[in-house]
C-alpha cells in the first residue's frame, strides 16, 4: 500500500481526496517535481528545491514550505513506504476555488501532494548493463514556456506517446529552424569528437538538475569538454553519441535515432566516463 501526503497529512492513496474544482485538475494550473533516491538518499534535493520554489514564482502560487519541511515530506515518504529506489514526487497546484474562471483569486490556499514511486536501480556505467534508448524525433509543438515545471504536461504526453507508439523509450523534439530543444521528459545531448553538445538554457527546454549536476560534476573534472550551445538535427544525425537526462534515467545512451544507428550503434565510451564521473558525484547535490 502506498502512503502518500496531502496538505499535511500522510494516508493510504486511495484515501487521498481533492476537490474536483482545485484549479490543478481544471486547467493543469500547477508546478512539479521528481526527485530521485537511492537506498533513502535524496540526489539533488536542493536544487530541485530551488526550481520548484522558481516555478512557484513564475505562476504566483504563493507558498512559504521551507527547505527543511519538503526534506520532512520527503523523507517520511521514502521511510513509510519501505525505502528502496524511489523517485518522490511533489505536486503543488494553485489550489480549489468554488467556480470555473481563468483568474485567480489572491487568497485561494495551494493543494500540496506529494507520492512515493518505484523507480529502477540507478544506472551503473558499464555498456553491457547499460539501457540503451531507441528514440524518434519530431517537431517541437509545446508551448514558449518549456522553462517551467508545470503540471500542464498535454504537449509533453502527446510527444512521449506519439515516440512511445511507434516502439521508441523517448521521442527527441527541434524546433522550427530544425535545432534540438529536448526529449518529451528529458534533457537532450549530443557527443562529437569527444565533445559533449546541449543546447543552451531558455524557454525552450526545462533546466533540468539532472543536466545542472552533470555540467557541474563535468566542468569540475575537466577531463570532458561540454559546449552549451545551439545544436542542429543535421548534428544531431551525424553524431557519436546521444544521451538523455532526468531524474529517474540518470545519463541514458541513445543507440537508435529514428530508425537508424547512432554512431556506431553501439554505447559509446564518453557515455561510460560521464556516467562514471556522475555515480561518484551525484550525492554531492
Ligand atoms: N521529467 N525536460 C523535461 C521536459 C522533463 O520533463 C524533465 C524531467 C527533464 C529533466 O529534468 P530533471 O533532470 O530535473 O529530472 C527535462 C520528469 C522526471 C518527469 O516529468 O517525470
Amino acid at each position: 500500500m502506498s502512503i502518500v501526503y496531502l496538505n499535511g497529512d500522510y494516508m493510504p492513496m486511495e484515501e487521498a481526496k481533492i476537490s474536483p474544482m482545485d484549479r490543478g485538475f481544471l486547467f493543469g494550473d500547477g508546478i512539479y517535481e521528481v526527485i530521485p533516491s537511492y537506498d533513502g538518499k535524496l540526489v539533488g534535493f536542493g536544487p530541485h528545491i530551488d526550481r520548484m520554489n522558481e516555478g512557484m514564482g513564475f505562476i504566483d502560487i504563493k507558498l512559504d514550505y521551507s527547505h527543511d519541511q519538503w526534506r520532512e515530506v520527503c523523507e517520511a515518504l521514502i521511510e513509510k513506504n519501505g525505502g528502496g529506489n524511489l523517485g518522490i514526487y511533489l505536486h503543488v497546484s494553485r489550489g480549489a476555488d468554488s467556480k470555473r474562471f481563468h483568474a485567480y483569486p489572491a487568497d485561494i490556499q495551494p493543494t500540496v501532494y506529494a507520492f512515493a514511486f518505484e523507480i529502477p536501480a540507478a544506472p551503473v556505467a558499464d555498456k553491457a548493463k547499460a539501457k540503451a534508448y531507441k528514440v524518434s524525433s519530431t517537431e517541437d509543438l509545446r508551448w514558449k514556456r518549456c522553462n517551467i515545471k508545470s503540471t500542464a504536461l498535454l504537449g509533453n504526453v502527446m510527444h512521449f506517446q506519439q515516440g512511445f507508439a511507434s516502439g521508441n523509450n523517448e521521442i527527441i523534439l527541434y524546433n522550427a529552424n530544425g535545432e534540438m530543444t529536448e526529449g518529451s521528459a528529458c534533457n537532450a545531448y549530443i557527443v562529437k569528437d569527444g565533445v559533449v553538445i546541449t543546447p543552451p538554457l531558455d524557454n525552450q527546454i526545462l533546466p533540468g538538475i539532472t543536466r545542472l549536476m552533470l555540467l557541474d560534476i563535468l566542468a569540475k573534472d575537466g577531463s570532458i569538454k561540454v559546449e552549451e550551445r545551439t545544436v542542429t538535427m543535421e548534428e544531431v544525425r551525424n553524431a557519436d553519441e546521444i544521451w538523455l537526462t532526468s531524474s529517474s534515467k540518470e545519463i541514458a545512451p541513445v543507440v537508435e535515432l529514428d530508425g537508424k544507428p547512432v554512431g556506431t550503434g553501439e554505447v559509446g565510451d564518453v557515455w561510460v566516463a560521464a556516467q562514471t564521473l556522475y555515480s561518484a558525484g551525484k550525492h554531492n547535490y
